[in-house]
């Protein structure tokens, strides 16, 4: 997978920048946008259906996308209106694991690459090494991983803790578990230790692979890796975060950043907030790619796309959003209106608009 590789085929003037589109989905009926999937011609039920998938990953290819993004969670909302109205509203449960949809679209794509979230909390780096080698394997390179530490108290209790670990320390951990990662998936094999030398029947040289003997404050890893060289070794590296500690990791080692803003100026001053926190790190800034939320009611024309967003307005869960938004807002009661729904610009036939539930913290 690589950020850089689509150019515009048209000439512009000024600076030539590559706008990157990533498709943001995640294998549940309900993830950020609740309630549309009682609209007739909705087919969110279907996650669970191979076809829903591969049709998904042919069309966003077609559409000219760079990556499928799937969000994941690990628990249950269950802060305001408890596992009752999760499961009722279909919020974020049912929900599958989003690596394991990846092959099966690659397998129908050529060039659209898969960008799956994965906290670094709970399962442990030695294994997730192996699976993100072997979806960069399967899918000749076109894999990327959102870290994400997790948010949900459920969560941390689904793994044998009593609650979430204390939000700094968990991007301590975070870095450590990239370091882990980064001997695996860097350090472990040499590019030429596979020989497949059926003559002398060797099948890789064990001089060019090593142990990578981590004993760190969270993990302790011989190695070697399970997997040999993969066509990115690293998988390309997203990063969503809010915080000043999560800004330091992300600066850390993140290629391209997912952020949500209610503002442009939110916006702005996040991204140059990041990109300073990179310079400090010795990185160039520039590096940095980001990628902002936005809602796309596209039609063939605006009375389409008008008709489409009376029928958004319609089907809008205001309870489902309200559940999951204040269980991600740090007030102990929230204080947050209730999400709205506005159009904020038209693009051609197509109108982007503006919804609370976007902003997903
Ligand atoms: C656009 C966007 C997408 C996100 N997707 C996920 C996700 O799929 N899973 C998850 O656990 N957290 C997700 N998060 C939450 C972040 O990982 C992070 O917990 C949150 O932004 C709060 O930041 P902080 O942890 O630095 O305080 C997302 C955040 C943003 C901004």
């Amino acid at each position: 997978m690589t950020l850089s590789s689509r150019q515009p085929d048209h000439a512009l003037t000024g600076p030539r920048k590559t706008l990157h589109v990533n498709l943001f989905e995640m294998a549940c009926v309900s993830h950020i946008v609740h309630g549309m999937w009682r609209e007739e011609r909705n087919n969110r039920h279907r996650f669970g259906e191979m076809a829903y998938w591969l049709d998904t990953a042919r069309r966003a290819e077609a559409a000219g996308m760079d990556a499928i993004f799937l969000a994941d969670v690990i628990g249950i909302y269950d802060r305001f209106g408890g596992l009752d109205a999760s499961l009722r509203l279909g919020l974020q449960i049912p929900n599958l694991d989003p690596l394991s949809l990846i092959p099966a679209m690659a397998a129908v794509t050529e060039t659209l690459g898969f960008a799956a979230t994965f906290s670094t909390t709970y399962e442990p780096p030695f294994s997730f090494a192996r699976r993100m080698s072997t979806l960069d394997l399967l899918t000749n390179g076109r894999v990327g991983w959102n870290v994400v530490t997790s948010y949900l108290p459920n969560a941390a209790r689904n793994f044998g803790l009593d609650g979430e670990l204390e939000h700094d320390s968990r991007y301590d951990r975070a870095d450590e578990y990239l370091d882990v990662l980064y001997k695996l998936w860097e350090g472990s094999w040499q590019e030429d230790a596979v020989i497949q030398d059926r003559e002398s029947d060797r099948y890789a040289d064990p001089s060019r692979v090593r142990h990578i003997n981590h004993e760190g404050t969270h993990f302790r890893v011989e190695g070697p890796h399970l997997v040999q060289p993969t066509p990115q070794r690293t998988p390309v590296l997203f990063q969503a975060t809010g915080s000043a500690r999560g800004l330091k990791t992300a600066a850390r080692h993140a290629e391209a950043i997912f952020i949500g803003g209610r503002t442009q100026e939110e916006v702005r001053t996040h991204i140059a907030r990041t990109r300073a926190e990179a310079a400090a790190q010795g990185r160039d800034p520039a590096e940095l790619k980001f990628y902002v939320m936005a809602g796309l009611i596209a039609g063939h024309t605006e009375e389409e796309a008008q008709a489409k967003l009376a029928r958004y307005r319609a089907y809008y869960s205001v309870e489902g959003a309200s559940c999951t938004l204040r269980q991600k807002s740090t007030c102990a009661s929230s204080t947050r209106p209730s999400p709205s729904v506005r159009p904020w610009r038209k693009a051609g036939a197509a109108l982007v608009i503006w919804d609370d539930a976007l902003v997903p913290n």
